[in-house]
């Protein structure tokens, strides 16, 4: 397969042909996307909950991101290539936020960045990135860097004034140059309605069918997790209940003496051993 470019994807929504992305955080998850034949694959900031451990995006640093999307990108031959950035490490200027993205860019072999919100801010930096000649997707609707001014993790644009603002945002972020838009969490008609305004490639999670793609998280879908996870999450396998019994397994082995077992050992010519015993 061709390295996956915005033309290619461009073409696939013009066909109608629903494109496929999902995020990926290390080596491993690469491979396994890449095998998968996804179209695009994002280092989402989610990492820093699936991967990293923390209660939610917002500590994650810029380093830590780049150090897995390094990881990501040795992994990873077909998918074009995301990278989310860090709450903190593109809104207090043009410049911090040119400058992050050539990080993802040259550092890590990102295709594009990703930012969250389409408020001035937002808008600003998305227009300052994609002037710098790097292709920026946008982020609206249920926007987890700034969740606590949202009211938590909750859906977005359940009203008309609330539907309104998540479709002058995408627009907005569009108007900016953003070569695709994500909605999050928001009601799938208002999704569909705002559709015909947009030529960006529109990728929804909880926004319903009407949208050109989806994306979930690697390990939502996988069940590499503990609990359900939101509304939108459909699971396709229970990794974390295979990694548990296989270590389970593992364990009761070593502590039954069944493992190792005799084609697990090296061996020693018995001369040689009998000179090393003297
Ligand atoms: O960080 C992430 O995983 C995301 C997707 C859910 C869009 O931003
Ligand atoms: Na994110």
């Amino acid at each position: 397969r061709l390295p996956m470019t915005l033309p290619r994807l461009a073409e696939k929504q013009r066909l109608g042909e629903p494109l496929v992305m999902v995020t990926a955080y290390d080596y491993p998850s690469a491979l396994a996307v890449d095998k998968a034949g996804v179209d695009l694959v994002l280092v989402g900031d989610s990492g820093a909950m699936t991967v990293l451990g923390y209660e939610s995006t917002v500590p994650v640093s810029l380093d830590e991101l780049l150090m897995l999307a390094k990881a990501v990108r040795r992994g990873l031959r077909t998918p074009f290539l995301v990278g989310d950035l860090p709450f903190g490490s593109y809104e207090v200027s043009d410049e911090q936020a040119v400058q992050t993205a050539f990080r993802f860019v040259k550092e890590a072999g990102c295709d594009a960045v990703k930012l969250e919100g389409g408020g001035p801010v937002s808008v600003a930096r998305a227009r300052a990135i994609v002037g710098a000649g790097i292709p920026v997707m946008g982020h609206v609707g249920l926007t987890p860097q700034t969740s606590t001014a949202l009211g938590g993790y909750r859906a977005q644009g359940r009203t008309a004034e609330a539907a309104g603002r998540v479709a002058r945002e995408a627009l907005a972020l569009q108007d900016a140059g953003c070569f695709s838009i994500v909605f999050e969490a928001i009601p799938s008609a208002v999704a569909e309605a705002v559709m015909p305004r947009l030529h960006a490639l529109v990728i929804g999670i909880g926004a319903g069918p009407a949208t050109d793609g989806q994306v979930l998280v690697f390990h939502d879908l996988l069940g590499i997790r503990e609990g359900r996870g939101a509304r939108f999450v459909q699971r396709y396998a229970d990794i974390l209940d295979e990694m548990i019994s296989g270590v389970a397994a593992y364990a009761d082995d070593v502590r039954g003496r069944r493992y190792p077992g005799p084609d697990h050992g090296y061996t020693i010519p018995d001369e040689e051993l009998a000179a090393f015993k003297e």
